[in-house]
């Protein structure tokens, strides 16, 4: 099912008009589908249903608090990556007995305010970090509940910038590795080994991948629990691709479950899933405002109010999002351009060689997919505040975060007495 769909030509989300939040808000703003991700995340559940299983979700995609607590209401738990996120977490009314804490540079703060607050669990990355978090619990009289990220060295087959299972990537301790630290842990006096780890990428389309990783994963669960080792729970990451384009296909749900249960479900542990995009990826979109149209000398170009500080990713990634026009017509001439931004730099671009309904100034265009990694990655070059964010649910809307004000930038800065 989709939730953003055309009433009477017109682009909704759910049953409000995209035009109408438009006149409200101003352009350019992300506009989410609560109903899509409640869908989403009732769809996992299902797809896991028998299993013991924490939903945790990759919060980096997506981390407004509305969001989250959304997510928070329907069971969900979060995987963290930072101190911020922590307490965006704890905000929303997420427990800390749901939260996972990846990421390969926890600093000695974030440790000590995660093992303050009880985490159900801290995945390590290094054996500095496990020499650092034994040291800090130490000091706080707690014993800290670990797995290990392992690094499978298997290629995710997604873009180089988002593949983590390889040797290359700075993720994870090799496979080759993790029954000697696992050992290290069991003879570390304040942590305890309840878990295993691994993320081999994001925006995984090909599931094979993540079969060679789980038989993998499989075999040492199985090997460290024969070496008495307490294994109670795997999680497998996550990573799951969505179709960013109308002719794209994305894998099938169920489908990656089977492959999930057929080499991990046997094994008397409880499942921690980290899903972030397939959560929200497809719940969100980025509505822009047409300003100019340029011919150039080699090709037109649709100049708009949206740019690569507010959606980074076809610049970053080469990735295609779907762009719609919002207001359909019937049998409109098609015009093939770029899709840009008014920043200062030729990769300022939101698509390129496009073919879409000409598009005249005034027009409204929705940039689909834009749920996941949109917001989140934006930023201000060019002094442009950052843009609002949208929630829908049914027939009414809510601004869940606003716009930013010039004034707010300007005034983060100070200036020296001296100057
Ligand atoms: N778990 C860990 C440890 C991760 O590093 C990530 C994503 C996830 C879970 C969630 O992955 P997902 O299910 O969303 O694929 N900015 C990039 C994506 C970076 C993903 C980083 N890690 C993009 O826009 O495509």
């Amino acid at each position: 099912m989709t939730y953003f769909h055309y009433q009477d030509d017109i682009l909704h989300a759910e049953q409000v008009s995209i035009i109408d939040i438009a006149n409200s808000v101003g352009t350019p703003f992300y506009c989410y589908s609560a109903n899509s991700i409640i869908d989403r995340y009732n769809q996992l559940k299902s797809a896991f249903s028998g299993i013991d299983c924490l939903i945790a979700y990759a919060m980096k995609a997506n981390s407004n608090q509305a969001i989250l607590s959304l997510l928070a209401k329907q069971g969900a738990g979060a995987d963290i990556v930072s101190l911020g996120e922590l307490e965006r977490a704890i905000k929303a009314n997420i427990p800390p007995q749901k939260i996972i804490f990846s990421g390969v540079g926890k600093s000695k703060k974030e440790l000590r305010r995660a093992l303050e607050l009880n985490v159900h669990c801290f995945n390590l990355e290094s054996e500095a970090e496990l020499d650092r978090l034994n040291i800090i619990a130490d000091e706080m009289g707690k014993i800290a509940p670990v797995s290990l990220r392992i690094n499978p060295n298997v290629d995710a087959k997604t873009h180089k910038k988002i593949t983590t299972g390889t040797s290359e990537n700075k993720f994870g301790i090799s496979h080759k590795d993790a029954m000697r630290i696992y050992e290290k842990i069991a003879n570390s006096p304040n942590l305890t080994a309840i878990g295993i780890d691994m993320h081999i990428g994001s925006q995984i389309i090909d599931l094979e991948p993540y079969d060679n990783a789980f038989a993998l994963l499989k075999n040492l669960v199985i090997d460290l629990k024969a070496k008495g080792h307490r294994i109670s729970h795997i999680d497998v990451g996550g990573g799951l691709g969505i179709a960013h384009g109308q002719g794209e296909k994305e894998p099938d749900i169920d489908a990656y479950a089977k492959i999930v249960r057929s080499h991990l479900s046997n094994l008397d542990c409880t499942l921690v899933l980290e899903p972030g995009r397939w959560l929200v990826g497809n719940a969100g979109i980025l509505v822009t405002k047409v300003e100019y149209i340029k011919h150039g000398e080699n090709k037109d170009f649709v100049i708009v109010n949206a740019g690569m500080n507010d959606l980074l990713r076809p610049t970053l990634y080469e990735a295609h999002h779907d762009i719609l026009a919002v207001e359909h017509e019937n049998g409109k001439e098609n015009m093939f351009a770029d899709i840009v931004g008014p920043i200062c730099e030729s990769g300022d671009y939101l698509a390129q060689s496009r073919t879409l309904p000409k598009a005249k100034q005034g027009d409204l265009l929705a940039i689909m997919s834009a749920g996941a990694y949109g917001a989140v990655m934006a930023g201000t070059y060019n002094s442009r505040p950052r843009i609002p964010e949208v929630l829908v649910k049914d027939n009414h809307f809510e601004i869940i975060r606003r716009r930013q004000k010039i004034e707010d930038l300007i005034a983060l800065d100070s200036v020296p007495s001296w100057i």
